[in-house]
């Protein structure tokens, strides 16, 4: 079986943990970036206020074929107690038909007020959620250094 890792990072919790998953299993990884480069205090507003609302953002084009993956994995952090909207860029381009493991970094607080609505996105995707994962990396809201 063909696996992929998808991951958004902000602050570098989630790329950290998505490095640490691709050694393990010794699958690609791939970074997802939003096409603007956003700043701390857009991550808030409107970041923060379009993951609530479930809005995708622009992202850069993927240079990868996702069709040629049987599972992929997504990682993204939580803001504002959803994924952070890049994740809905990436749902969007899910083929049909794969299984999907999700995980997602929180400071603290976890995704149970969305985890039911994450997923069904996924599926109506005609996706399959084979995993999901909440990740409580104690990291404050922050932007990664020089990106
Ligand atoms: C805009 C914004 C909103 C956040 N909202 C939450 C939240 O609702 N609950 C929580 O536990 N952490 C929240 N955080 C903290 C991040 O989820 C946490 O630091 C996570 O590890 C970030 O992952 P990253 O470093 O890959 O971006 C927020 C961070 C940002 C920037």
């Amino acid at each position: 079986m063909k696996t992929l890792i998808l991951y958004y990072t902000f602050g570098g919790s989630t790329k950290k943990e998505a490095e640490r998953l691709a050694a393990e299993l010794g699958a690609p990884l791939y970074r997802v970036r939003e096409a603007r480069n956003r700043s701390f205090l857009a991550s808030f507003f409107p970041g923060a206020y379009l993951a609530m609302r479930r809005k995708a953002v622009t992202i850069r084009p993927l240079d990868i074929h996702l069709q040629d993956y049987d599972r992929i994995i997504i990682g993204c952090p939580v803001w504002a107690g959803y994924p952070a909207p890049a994740f809905n860029a990436v749902v969007e381009l899910l083929p049909r038909g794969k299984e999907v493991e999700l995980f997602f970094c929180s400071g603290g607080s976890g995704t149970q007020k969305s985890a039911q609505g994450t997923k069904e996105l996924v599926e109506k995707k005609d996706c399959t959620v084979v995993s999901y994962r909440d990740i409580k990396t104690g990291v404050p809201p922050g932007k990664m250094k020089n990106d």
